[in-house]
């Protein structure tokens, strides 16, 4: 299961026709998403977003015009701009809306330092994430153990982490209860049935 099959499935399950990428580079999974409206956003003039520009300056621009179904984050992988990026995603989110995050479990210590020293990265956007499921019980939120870590965001409700750590270390022994990490089986029984 891709990420990918991730969002299409969600779009499928729940008709949603919103979509909007954060970080679209080569458009490997932007033009795979079968959704009505999408939107692609990505500084990179090379590649194949719809709108040139940062999160930042997109959120500044749409805030409260634009709303959308599904929205999915993976763009600069760095845990103060995963963070606001996810702030801002939910304040443009229908209220049956999601958000999928991507690379949300590295590989190893290595794989997630910021600046980048490794080719195989996810960056530390982990570190957002979990902040969110310390800070916010009106969120029901889980990742999915496929893909380097699909993270689901949804309003609902969660029981928060209690002093999280944010050393690497401590976050590997603690990882699968501190993420909610779901098997792409569980994923399918719990947002596709
Ligand atoms: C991992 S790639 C995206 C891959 C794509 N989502 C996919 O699944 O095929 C990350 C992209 O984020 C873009 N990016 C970097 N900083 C950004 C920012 N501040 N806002 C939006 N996109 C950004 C980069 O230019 C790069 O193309």
């Amino acid at each position: 299961m891709t990420r990918t099959d991730i969002i299409n499935s969600l779009i499928k399950k729940n008709n949603y026709t919103s979509y909007l990428e954060i970080g679209v580079q080569s458009g490997v999974n932007f033009k795979a998403i079968e959704a009505e409206r999408k939107i692609g956003i990505d500084p990179d003039l090379f590649s194949k977003a719809t709108n040139h520009c940062t999160s930042d300056e997109f959120f500044k621009k749409w805030k409260g015009l634009l709303h959308f179904d599904i929205i999915f984050i993976d763009g600069l992988h760095e845990y103060l701009q995963v963070w606001t990026d996810i702030i801002n995603s939910l304040e443009m989110l229908n209220p049956n809306g999601v958000i999928v995050c991507h690379d949300m479990i590295p590989f190893d210590e290595m794989s997630q330092r910021v600046p980048r020293v490794t080719k195989r990265w996810t960056g530390d956007c982990w570190k957002a994430f979990l902040e969110l499921k310390s800070k916010r019980d009106d969120l029901d939120m889980k990742v999915v153990d496929t893909d380097c870590g699909c993270g689901i965001i949804k309003f609902g409700e969660q029981k928060l982490v209690e002093n999280p750590s944010y050393v690497y270390e401590e976050f590997e022994k603690n990882k699968k209860e501190w993420m909610n990490i779901i098997t792409p089986q569980e994923f399918k029984d719990l947002y596709l049935c």
